[in-house]
């Protein structure tokens, strides 16, 4: 087969995420599910809040991704209290295991008193260490109280998409003061089958300067082990590159990390037990 790599369109994204979901193995039968937690003083104000996400392999895992309370009511319980909550709805959905991500300016020793571990560790160009924690909710872990709790009197209740907005701008403004924000670069690529039908697709991005990541690769049935993944892989790498970047990050479970390790890549973080019997994967390859 002649290569030709063709911009992908969002349909054709979609379709690569549809069936990826339904090769992997999951849990619960759910759609993915986001919801915002908002945390407001006497007036009404938000002071804390945050964005999760349950949906990877259906609900096995629910994905803390932002969590952030106003600097000049932090350590006051108001964190707890919002990570209390998104534990509860976790269980809740039938969500196993907790996952978030922190930075090693950031917070993970308050991750740690609630007992999340760390499942991944990696050290960025930047200098900056980038953890990745779960929390197994079946586990008995004692509940933490922080020393402080007087913040647990605010109310908590569901948020919405202008609530979103302040917990996003809230962390940048955070993260700022200690790592510049990169450029992304998006590499959506698709290979054609002679007919100009979809054959093969990936979804990667880069951190210009800093890493590349491959969020999600597919070959159709027929045209698998034909070197197509392979090729497309490559060709994310070499894009990430391009673009200054010396790492390539991305994940795999049990059931495709062969193909690559079999193409360079090493484990840098497993999560056991997820979703229910097999393991995954964070790889990372120096490129
Ligand atoms: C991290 C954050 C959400 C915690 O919220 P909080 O309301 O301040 O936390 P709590 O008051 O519930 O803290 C509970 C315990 O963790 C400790 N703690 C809180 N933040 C901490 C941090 N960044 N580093 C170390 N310990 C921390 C508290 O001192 C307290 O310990 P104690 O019981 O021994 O006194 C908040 O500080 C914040 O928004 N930070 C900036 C953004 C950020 O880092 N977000 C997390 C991104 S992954």
């Amino acid at each position: 087969m002649k290569y030709g790599l063709e911009e992908l369109t969002k349909e054709e994204a979609r379709y690569i995420g549809e069936m990826i979901d339904g090769i992997v193995p999951h849990e619960v039968d759910a759609d993915e599910e986001e919801f915002v937690l908002r945390v407001e003083n006497e007036s009404g104000e938000i002071i804390g809040g945050c964005i999760a996400e349950a949906f990877e392999y259906r609900w096995a895992r629910m994905f803390l991704n932002d969590l952030w309370v106003d600097e000049r009511c932090r350590r006051h319980g108001i964190g707890s209290m919002l990570l209390r909550e998104v534990e509860r709805i976790a269980r809740e959905k039938g969500c196993r295991v907790v996952t978030l991500g922190t930075a090693s300016y950031m917070a993970r020793p308050f991750y740690e008193k609630h007992g999340y571990t760390v499942f991944t560790t990696l050290q960025k160009p930047n200098g900056y260490i980038s953890y990745s924690l779960v929390k197994y909710l079946d586990k008995d872990t004692p509940e933490y109280v922080p020393t402080d709790n007087s913040g647990s009197r605010f109310r908590l209740s569901f948020g919405n998409d202008d609530d979103a907005e302040a917990i996003l701008n809230g962390l940048d403004a955070y993260s700022e003061a200690y790592e510049q924000k990169s450029e992304t670069a998006d590499f959506n690529k698709k290979l054609p089958d002679a007919d100009g039908n979809f054959a093969a697709g990936v979804i990667a991005d880069v951190d210009k300067g800093e890493l590349g990541s491959v969020d999600a690769l597919f070959v159709e049935e027929p045209l698998r082990r034909k070197g197509l993944g392979t090729y497309l892989l490559k060709e994310a790498e070499r894009f990430a590159k391009e673009n200054g970047a010396s790492m390539v990050i991305t994940s795999a479970g049990d059931w495709n990390v062969g193909f690559f390790k079999k193409n360079g890549y090493s484990v840098r973080g497993e999560l056991r037990d997820v979703p229910k019997g097999h393991d995954c994967y964070e790889l990372y390859k120096m490129i």
